[in-house]
């Protein structure tokens, strides 16, 4: 198997772990909200695990696949792409916010970590959420007539 064989199934696979993400922060957020750490601390880890899987998958994706072409026209163009590179935007940003917030909730500074936490928790919820509809978008609500990985294998 070949990782051509795989991508038809990617972007899906990808959809389903932002869900999962988005579900987890959501869960840890309750959870710490009733003074339930550990459970929290267990969601908020597996999130990150989950996201980590993610964007290891979304890279090699679009190394290997580059951009799949949008066709949506008129007014949800702009919609569409607001979306689109406020992901990528905040998805860069996230990262260094993610490692802060982890760094002082293993360290056990739990004065600075909400502090820090409450900032990085809507900007990953963001993330995750935005991936899901760019994807339905993309995928279902206006499907690409032509997958831009069958030009790829057959060329
Ligand atoms: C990047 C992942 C994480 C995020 C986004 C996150 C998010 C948050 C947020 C938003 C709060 C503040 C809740 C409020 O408004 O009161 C909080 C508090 C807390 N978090 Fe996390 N958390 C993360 C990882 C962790 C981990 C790994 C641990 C465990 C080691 C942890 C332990 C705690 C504790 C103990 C508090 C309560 C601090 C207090 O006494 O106010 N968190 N977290």
């Amino acid at each position: 198997m070949s990782l051509f064989d795989v991508i038809p199934y990617m972007p899906h696979v990808q959809a389903f772990l932002n869900a999962v993400a988005a579900t987890l922060l959501f869960a840890g957020y309750r959870y710490i909200k009733s003074s339930n750490r550990e459970a929290h601390k267990k969601c908020m880890v597996s999130a990150l695990i989950v996201s980590t899987i993610f964007l290891a998958s979304y890279l090699t994706y679009h190394e290997a696949v580059g951009y799949q072409p949008f066709e949506g026209q008129g007014w949800i163009r702009p919609i569409y792409f607001t979306l689109l590179f406020s992901h990528i935007i905040l998805s860069g940003v996230a990262v260094p916010m993610i490692v802060v917030t982890v760094f002082y909730a293993a360290k056990g500074n739990f004065t600075k970590h909400p502090r820090v936490a409450r900032w990085t928790l809507p900007v990953w919820l963001y993330i995750s959420i935005s991936g899901v509809i760019v994807y339905l978008l993309a995928f279902h609500v206006y499907p690409p007539e032509v997958f831009v990985w069958e030009t790829l294998s057959s060329s």
